[in-house]
């Protein structure tokens, strides 16, 4: 198990199973407020979101959130030094134990949830035996080691708590308890007292706590940093003969100042059931008068009375403890963050430089770029490919069905920004909007490795349409001439996979039909796939996330819309009326 002394050395990083935003919220605060650079939890692990906002001091942070601790980065796995699972019960073993698997180098783990079934608590704890990993729980508060790392609701939820709690600075006094409220109300004894917490542990209330209350003894009696410890223990079980056997063997010889709840209990007829599973004296030796007795016997000093604590540690003050304050002020979370532009001191920021500086030192091409991808792009080649596009797909006549829309919504009087949208509103899977689906199927073909014929196979199965792939006009023997154009930016095979790809899918789908051809959706995507891994060291992962995002349908969108408003303002130069096909137009199959 993990001692006190090498936890204080650790650059704490934290991923937190589940999402608490209360508890997560006075973690961070607690890092902020003992002056950490950024916050100890880099990742949450939950579901239908990608991201979670959270105070830090009175400005905001995003932590990340993905589905699966696996969809982590190997080097942000490395990174983990400590879990906080906030799942419920019934996911505690399985959560707990892909930690175990997934993260390397994690040295602590604190399970919240109550009513955890008692097979799985013991089998967890079975496991961590052979671990340096100290795990703690479950129904546990978690674990505070003042001046290093609060891990969970110990210490306090909210920020004024943790301010006034005295607990930035490391003490001499360790508390231990298996109330996870009464940890909180020793916290306070102590440092009220005069003295200060080395480290508090809230061990839970269960039955079968992963670490027991010996164990976290153990840990106070390697901790240089602790002179004597504070138990709050309770009736039930028989942990406390463990902890009094130590002490008379004396592998535990610093000072234990305990009290025992549950006296009360004598005066039932029948062992009555307290609020903590364990909390049940069914034989004499399980009752708080007989564990105080073990432990008065084994030299702990045993206060009969809660308050007797306070007096106790009273005596132990031997000069003025000097205490660190700290606060974070008032705060307001806001309502929506760009990572792409705000305001900064009047002026108007966006990729990170005053607007002026960002769009004087770019050209359309490269600003559109760096804005569809949320940083400052560098790369000639990603720069050059995005302005051909641009100014590739501008328009292809007024036959493409997105065209004619904006056509005929002209000619019905409508607006210009009516008749654009009546244009955009035709792009789609099979016109205009099959970039992003193509790229989704190349990036797929490549990483699998799946063989042309098995991926234009599995299509078929499925009475796909593959996207990229097609054309109403175009054809073996009527080559669109964009398509060769664009060859200036990709066609070596040896960095541009993606293109070799599409073009194999091609080789096979223009043996079926002349027409199946790699049209200008899926060329795009090709080489726009090729070169962000290539020039801008997209990873496949990220390149998914864009396709996730739909990031390589803007092309088409923002260069045809230039095409389309063109078009309407063409129809209002030359306004013939209101459009309307005549009866030989259509042909009515009754
Ligand atoms: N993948 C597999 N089979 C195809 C594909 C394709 N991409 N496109 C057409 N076919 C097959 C059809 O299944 C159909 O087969 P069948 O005769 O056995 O039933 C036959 O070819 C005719 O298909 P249609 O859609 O009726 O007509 P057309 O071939 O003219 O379709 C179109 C052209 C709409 C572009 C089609 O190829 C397609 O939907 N492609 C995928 C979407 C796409 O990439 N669109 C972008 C086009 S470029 C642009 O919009 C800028
Ligand atoms: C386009 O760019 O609009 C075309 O490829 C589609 C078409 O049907 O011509």
């Amino acid at each position: 198990m993990i001692e006190l002394t090498d936890l204080r050395t650790m650059d704490m990083k934290v991923v937190s199973l589940g999402s608490h935003p209360g508890i997560i919220q006075a973690m961070l605060d607690y890092d902020f407020l003992i002056k950490k650079q950024q916050p100890s939890v880099i990742a949450i692990i939950a579901s239908g979101r990608k991201s979670e906002r959270y105070f830090w001091g009175e400005s905001e942070v995003i932590i990340p959130v993905v589905s699966r601790l696996e969809q982590l980065s190997s080097a942000q796995r490395e990174k983990i030094t400590a879990v906080i699972n906030v799942q419920s019960a019934r996911r505690v073993l399985s959560s707990t134990k892909q930690a175990l698997e997934c993260l390397p180098n994690v040295k602590i783990i604190t399970v919240f949830a109550e009513q955890t079934p008692e097979t799985h608590s013991l089998e967890l704890a079975h496991i961590t035996s052979k671990r340096d990993v100290l795990l703690i729980g479950p129904s546990s508060v978690g674990l505070l080691v003042p001046g290093y790392l609060k891990l969970g609701a110990i210490g306090g939820t909210q920020h004024k708590q943790l301010s006034a709690a005295g607990i930035f600075d490391a003490g001499d006094t360790a508390v231990v308890s298996t109330s996870g409220g009464i940890v909180n109300e020793l916290i306070h004894t102590v440092t009220r007292s005069g003295l200060g917490v080395s480290f508090a542990l809230a061990i839970g209330g269960d039955r079968f706590p992963m670490v027991t209350p010996a164990e976290a003894m153990l840990l106070a009696e390697h901790d240089s940093q602790t002179e004597r410890v504070v138990f709050f223990g309770e009736l039930g079980g028989s942990d406390e003969y463990e902890i009094a056997k130590l002490r008379e063997e004396r592998v535990l010889t610093k000072e234990l100042i305990v009290y025992i709840a549950g006296t009360v209990a004598e005066l039932f007829e029948t062992p009555p059931q307290f609020g903590h599973a364990k909390a049940l004296a069914e034989t004499y030796d399980e009752s708080a008068a007989a564990k105080k007795i073990a432990l008065s016997k084994s030299g702990a000093v045993v206060c009969e009375e809660f308050a007797n604590i306070a007096t106790v540690l009273r005596e132990r003050v031997q000069h003025e403890r000097v205490v660190t304050t700290a606060t974070i002020g008032e705060r307001q979370k806001s309502i929506i963050t760009s990572h792409l532009s705000g305001d900064k001191n009047d002026d108007v920021y966006l990729l990170g430089r005053e607007l002026l500086q960002t769009v004087e030192s770019n050209g359309v091409a490269s600003l559109v770029l760096s804005m569809l991808l949320g940083f400052q792009v560098e790369s000639k080649r990603a720069i050059d490919f995005t302005d051909y596009v641009l100014r590739l797909l501008v328009d292809h006549g007024p036959y493409v069905s997105g065209a004619l829309n904006t056509i005929v919504t002209a000619r019905a009087g409508k607006d210009m920004v009516s008749s654009l949208a009546a244009g955009l509103l035709t792009v789609g899977p099979r016109f205009g909007g099959a970039i992003n689906a193509a790229a989704d199927n190349w990036l797929r073909g490549v990483v699998f490795e799946t063989p042309a014929h098995q991926f234009i196979e599995d299509f078929s199965l499925k009475g796909g349409i593959i996207p990229g792939i097609g054309h109403k006009k175009y054809r073996l023997d009527l080559p669109d001439p964009r398509i060769q154009a664009l060859m200036q930016f990709g066609g070596n095979k040896n960095n541009d996979r993606y293109l070799y790809y599409a073009r194999s899918i091609e080789a096979i789908t223009t043996t079926k039909k002349n027409n199946l051809i790699l049209n200008v959706d899926g060329m795009i995507a090709a080489v726009m796939l090729d070169i962000l891994e290539s020039e801008l060291g997209y990873t496949p992962e990220q390149l998914q996330e864009l396709v996730d995002i739909e990031f390589f349908n803007a092309f088409f969108v923002l260069s045809r819309s230039i095409g389309f408003t063109a078009h309407y303002l063409d129809q209002r130069r030359h306004d013939e009326g209101l459009f309307r096909l005549s009866d030989k137009d259509v042909r009515y199959l009754e």
